[in-house]
């Protein structure tokens, strides 16, 4: 049973990653946030749940100082290969760690990141317990008035819309979804919000200085988040 993971979820995401699963651009929802949040160059930066990396390399070619953590050991190669063979030159290297699900504490040190991205993981946790103690870590990490940004699904996205309401927030996604293109065990769950006093009430150890939303709806997919940026009090 993992403490900061969903023990779903992570063989999820092994198996899909094991397929192939990969994004080659950064999350254009992401560019323009980040765009409007004004990071600085050589700000300490944690993206948390990296995945593709795309947004990860998006920001180190900014001079962001990068940090990413994520649960599969093979991102970090996958990663690093990306920069090389597209001959991109950083100023700083990203420092990639895998998470196990046996960890009890992050491993970065108190008060340590100016800016945390959180995007479309956070909610994969899939039970309210475990993203408390995952955000009060990461309110250990990051420093004092330092931002973070994270986006939350919600119930008019399509993998509730096309999921299964199994209570208390929580929603499941499996083969029995059509929208679900990775059969065989891309089996995972999703902790919703609905309200902004229900984002209030998750996010409420920060001071929640936004929330709003992207979305888009085409051929039956509907992506809508809300997206929530905080800063540490
Ligand atoms: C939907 S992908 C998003 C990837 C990336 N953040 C992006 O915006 O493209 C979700 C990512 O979260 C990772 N993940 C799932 N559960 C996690 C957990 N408990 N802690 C850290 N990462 C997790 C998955 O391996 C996957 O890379």
């Amino acid at each position: 049973m993992g403490y900061f993971t969903d023990d779903l979820t992570v063989k999820a995401y092994k198996f899909a990653y094991s397929q192939n699963y990969d994004h080659s651009y950064p999350n254009e929802n992401i560019i323009r946030l980040s765009s409007a949040l004004k990071i600085k160059k050589n700000s300490k930066c944690l993206d948390y749940g990296y995945g593709f990396g795309e947004n990860l390399i998006h920001f180190a070619k900014k001079d962001l100082d990068m940090y990413g953590i994520d649960i599969d050991n093979d991102l970090k190669r996958k990663v690093f290969k990306k920069i090389s063979d597209r001959n991109i030159n950083l100023k700083h290297t990203p420092k990639l760690h895998t998470l196990k699900s046996s960890d009890k504490k992050l491993p970065y040190k108190n008060n340590f990141f100016d800016f945390i991205l959180c995007n479309q993981t956070l909610y994969l946790l899939a039970d309210e317990v475990k993203i408390q103690k995952l955000l009060k870590d990461i309110y250990r990490i990051t420093k004092k008035n330092g931002t973070l940004l994270f986006t939350m699904m919600s119930e008019k996205n399509w993998c509730c819309t096309d999921g299964e309401y199994l209570g208390n927030n929580v929603y499941s996604f499996d083969d029995k979804s059509k929208l679900n293109k990775i059969k065989g065990n891309f089996l995972h769950k999703y902790y919703i919000v609905n309200s902004i006093p229900h984002i209030k009430y998750l996010f409420k150890d920060f001071n929640v200085e936004e929330v709003g939303f992207f979305d888009n709806s085409y051929y039956g997919v509907n992506g809508h988040h809300y997206v929530v940026v905080c800063k540490k009090k």
